[in-house]
């Protein structure tokens, strides 16, 4: 066992407003600093750059698989024949939407912003999630991943229930909590628990989306009954109840029965290699330890930065079946008794879990000159695109250079979480972060894209002789170590 791991705790209390969420800051697991494998930056930025191509190839599968057993069942409807298209159908649109969901909400399956938006609209009305509620939910759920009283998207809270287990498969207790959470937020009211996360300014959003998924529910039951025909509910809605197993069958495999409150993804998330037709429906999501390292890389990279890493992880299962026949006894084991965690050790090769993060930095101590300026890189060590993190008398800064070759420079870390933004990917002006695809422009920091809502500082930056200058005349040095 690794050397930080820290003791679990499973007294059923998984309330984000309860004694639990007060013991996870005080222990320092809330936006903590997550272990991190060492991959070169080059291979990185990679792995980072955005493609359209193979989400618009797999999107346009996905919607042709949708059309077509749909068609298929309309034709046979009235023969045995129509549960065939109709069960496949189930299973496309309440089990992979998931996928969908899941990396188009990241923002990292297509290059272009919309194309991410439209599709995580639409798929998140699919898989019965309200889109502007788990998008917060799905970004605490990163950066406190399985962390009690921090995670809101705890799949198996303990002591578990055989019954609730069961009925996963079946979208319940989802489906009940997903509808009462609708109303609360068409009558304009928000949880306790979803206060906090949900950021004030987005209230009217979600607001705005349950009385949109309410009218096409509604649109959809009166379409049935005008029609006497229960087909349009057979093309959505009812087909979370009957189609959804597929994605718990995958979902399992993530975290179940592995550790809480660590901070290791190794520990508490698994890798399971899948045959081409389940990395299709789950759009790689079996990579799911490099997914949560590392959630900016788009999902068809995800093979690739598995082939860097993997030495430095648990051995991945080899298939679905391999994965269950860990989880099964796991879960019986966790029935009988709700503290017993499935503890997988990192094999020799593997960094411990607090090893610090291998990140290229530049630092130095040299005090500025009259006007606030501080040298900091020769201008050839930062090649276009690309940006250094560099420290500076106890405080961290990043500093970027630009595809066209203008050079900015910013606070180091992000504003919504301790991530440095170095480490994050840089398009024209805007700086990308690692972590939650929040992004800032560096020409003033202004937040171009949530989760951030504090604005990035920024400072001047200029190149004199072939050399890098920094103006830290109005950096605030805080207290807190950099790391
Ligand atoms: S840490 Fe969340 S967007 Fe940067």
């Amino acid at each position: 066992m690794a050397a930080n791991i820290a003791a679990p705790r499973s007294l059923g209390d998984y309330s984000l407003v309860g004694p639990y969420s007060r013991v996870a800051v005080e222990e320092g697991l809330a936006d903590a600093r997550w272990y991190l494998s060492p991959v070169p930056k080059e291979q990185m930025r990679a792995l980072l750059e955005r493609r359209d191509g193979p989400a618009i190839r797999d999107t346009l599968i996905w919607f042709g698989l949708l059309i077509g057993f749909a068609a298929a069942g309309i034709a046979l409807w009235g023969t045995l024949w129509a549960v065939f298209p109709f069960l496949l159908y189930a299973v496309i649109y309440g089990s992979s939407s998931d996928s969908r969901w899941h990396e188009a909400g990241h923002g990292a399956a297509f290059k272009t912003d919309w194309m991410n938006n439209a599709l995580y609209e639409i798929a998140s009305f699919m898989v019965m999630r309200e889109s502007v509620v788990w998008r917060w939910s799905h970004a605490r759920h990163h950066s406190d991943t399985i962390i009690v009283g921090r995670d809101a998207e705890i799949a198996l809270q303990r002591p578990l229930s055989l019954g609730k287990l069961i009925g996963k498969f079946f979208a319940w207790p989802g489906a009940y909590f997903y509808f009462k959470g609708l109303l609360r937020h068409v009558a304009g009211r928000m949880s306790p628990e979803e206060r906090t996360f949900i950021p004030e300014s987005e209230f009217g959003k979600v607001y705005t989306r349950a009385r949109i998924y309410l009218l096409i529910y509604l649109a959809v039951i009166v379409t049935a009954i005008a029609t006497r025909s229960i087909i349009p509910l057979l093309l959505i809605g009812l087909p979370n109840f009957y189609g959804s197993w597929l994605m718990v069958t995958y979902g399992l495999t993530q975290h179940a029965g592995l550790l809480e409150n660590v901070l290791d993804h190794r520990l508490n998330t698994r890798t399971v290699y899948m045959n081409p037709i389940n990395r299709y429906l789950y759009w790689n999501m079996g990579y799911h330890i490099e997914h949560h390292m590392f959630p900016m890389v788009p999902y068809h990279n995800l093979p690739k930065l598995h082939a860097l890493v993997k030495g430095d992880m648990p051995p991945p299962y080899n298939g679905l079946r391999a994965a269950y026949r860990e989880i099964i006894p796991t879960l019986r084991q966790v029935l009988r008794d709700p503290n017993y965690y499935l503890v997988r050790p990192l094999p020799a090769s593997a960094r411990p879990s607090d090893a610090p993060h291998q990140a290229e930095v530049i630092s130095s101590d040299a005090a500025p000159d009259a006007q606030g300026w501080v040298e900091a890189l020769d201008l050839a060590r930062l090649v276009p695109g690309d940006s250094v993190r560099f420290d500076h008398r106890g405080k961290t800064y990043a500093i970027y250079r630009s595809a066209v070759g203008q050079l900015f420079a910013s606070d180091g870390l992000c504003t919504h979480g301790k991530t440095h933004l170095a480490d994050g990917l840089l398009q024209g002006a805007c700086i990308e972060c690692p972590k939650h695809n929040g992004r800032f422009e560096l020409r003033d920091g202004s937040v171009r894209r949530p989760p951030p809502r504090i604005p990035l500082k920024t400072y001047p930056v200029r190149e004199k002789a072939g050399k890098v200058f920094l103006n830290v005349s109005t950096a605030e040095v805080s207290d807190e170590p950099v790391a």
